[in-house]
């Protein structure tokens, strides 16, 4: 389970990268969020190896293990950030940024939760690809 969390902790700080601004979300979300990362690798078997590539590619890929869109919604939902039909929780996503990029990222997750997957957690999985992709900013877990 250690080996796990600290995988965890590499691979979304490793969504650093020097073009985007990071945004750092505090302390008690963080360990929140890591709280339910580790359940969604127990629930849903994904290897956290397949995490860190696809964190190290610049893109997500279009088609992944079932596994992984199976965590991907897994985490929204535990984290009370998604929806179980697959689709987020907008306004608490947008709510997470700072004031000056609130209105730029309003219009990101908007944008990225306007498709359908033929089941929620394709969705969930398309929304956090595009997200990942089109969002100005890195979010941090610190
Ligand atoms: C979607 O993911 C959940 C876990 O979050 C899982 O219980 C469910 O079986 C998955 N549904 C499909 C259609 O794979």
């Amino acid at each position: 389970m250690q080996r796990v969390a600290i995988l965890l902790v590499v691979w979304c700080v490793g969504f650093i990268s020097a073009e985007k601004p990071a945004v750092r979300l505090d302390k008690q979300k963080t360990l929140d969020i890591m709280q339910s990362l580790i359940q969604c690798v127990a629930e849903t078997n994904v290897n956290p190896e397949v995490l860190i590539k696809m964190r190290n590619g610049d893109t997500f890929p279009d088609k992944v293990d079932s596994n992984v869109q199976k965590f991907v919604n897994c985490a929204f939902v535990k984290t009370g950030y998604g929806k179980k039909n697959g689709h987020v929780k907008g306004g608490k996503i947008v709510d997470l940024f700072p004031d000056n990029v609130k209105e730029e990222m309003r219009k990101v997750v908007e944008k990225c939760d306007s498709k359908d997957g033929k089941d929620p957690n394709e969705t969930t999985y398309l929304f956090f690809k595009c997200f990942t992709e089109e969002s100005p900013v890195h979010v941090v877990l610190e």
